[in-house]
């Protein structure tokens, strides 16, 4: 299978992954062949990016690492709970997280935190796999997906990653009272002056949650203060953040740039994580910026490269060595010229070869 945006598509190829709603439910099942509709309606609900299976792809396999059934349980009870906390017409102790709430959350940061230790690569996740609908359910996820991979890399205990992965997936959680009171939609782009409030509204939901912990609350309040002191609210510097902020900050500024919003396209995985790096030292905690490096890939496997030398290759596998230099099944030239056989390419043993970009 190979990855393609949404404007690659064309009818007659066959998803090999299916497109699910928060809800968990398939908008498009997998196998299903597209028509200029399927595309149309994948297109209006802002989808980015699909896997199709393709024939010069065939045998190219992508993982996956963490169940899709576990994403969206978790996206389900963090659009359960910004609808709590937006509904005006609760009585204020029922716009609050509850214990059901709670408890989902913190088994589903239980079981992403054991499926990395197991298997600590990611796969989709990489990719804003998301679409705009759907952006503000999941995009907690996926950072917690991130974050958690980041802090099995650097050894934590079960435990502790446990109490940062749960404030890593409600760290937006507060946009739910902001929605009040900028009387917007999560998809709507807010004023960065409200806006600002969720950081806050967001610890003080998880704080008065049954059974989570402030260690889990301070996530929230504290994943947009920046390394060098220029963020918010406090303008906190260096360790006095602490390093389950730090750690959330990475994977959300990675996430952010690879999900697609309806103000502004998304970038691909190689360019946000130049971004990320950029960032380092500045915005960003330099440690866990170069775990990120380390364990992330900007070319994930079905993604197709663009080479110097004239070659189109879909990454097969990647090199842990060397994540910039995967390998690569070489299919055809820029032009569309398909070769006749493919050719199997380590660019860690091929230095004089460059990739000059992900095609999308
Ligand atoms: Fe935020």
């Amino acid at each position: 299978m190979k990855i393609l945006s949404i404007g690659r598509a064309r009818s007659g190829m066959r998803l090999a992954r299916p497109i699910l709603s928060s809800q968990g439910t398939p908008l498009v099942q997998a196998g299903v062949e597209l028509n200029d509709r399927y595309i149309d309606r994948l297109k209006q609900f802002g989808q980015a990016w699909i896997y199709v299976a393709t024939q010069d792809s065939e045998g190219i396999e992508v993982e996956e690492t963490i169940d899709e059934r576990l994403k969206f349980e978790a996206a389900k009870a963090i659009r359960e709970v910004t609808e709590h906390l937006a509904d005006e017409n609760l009585p204020e102790e029922k716009q609050q997280i509850d214990e059901k709430q709670a408890s989902v959350f913190k088994s589903v940061v239980e079981e992403i935190s054991d499926c990395l230790h197991e298997s600590p690569t990611l796969s989709e996740e990489v990719l804003g796999l998301k679409s705009e609908t759907e952006y503000f359910y999941l995009h907690g996820v996926n950072v917690a997906i991130i974050a958690v991979l980041l802090a099995v890399k650097a050894g934590w205990t079960r435990e502790k990653i446990v109490q940062m992965g749960i404030g890593a997936i409600m760290h937006d959680i507060g946009v739910g009272k902001i929605i009040k009171l900028g009387e917007t939609s999560p998809n709507d782009q807010i004023p960065d002056s409200i806006y600002r409030h969720h950081a806050r509204m967001g610890y003080e939901a998880i704080k008065k949650a049954p059974g989570l912990k402030a260690t889990s609350a301070n996530v929230a309040l504290r994943h947009h203060e920046h390394w060098d002191g220029s963020g918010y609210p406090e303008g906190l510097k260096g360790k006095d953040i602490h390093e389950f902020s730090r750690i959330v900050s990475v994977a959300n500024l990675y996430d952010q740039l690879i999900s697609p919003r309806p103000w502004r396209t998304p970038v691909p995985p190689d360019v946000a994580m130049d971004v990320v790096q950029s960032q380092s030292g500045t915005r960003l905690d330099p440690t866990f910026c170069q775990l990120f490096a380390l364990f992330v890939d900007p070319y994930p496997v079905g993604m197709e490269v663009e080479l110097d030398n004239g070659l189109v290759g879909i990454v097969a596998l990647s090199n842990a060595e060397n994540r910039r230099r995967p390998i690569v099944r070489i299919v055809r030239t820029v032009d569309e010229r398909y070769l006749e056989k493919p050719i199997l390419l380590d660019l860690l043993q091929k230095p004089d070869i460059k990739i000059v970009r992900a095609l999308l």
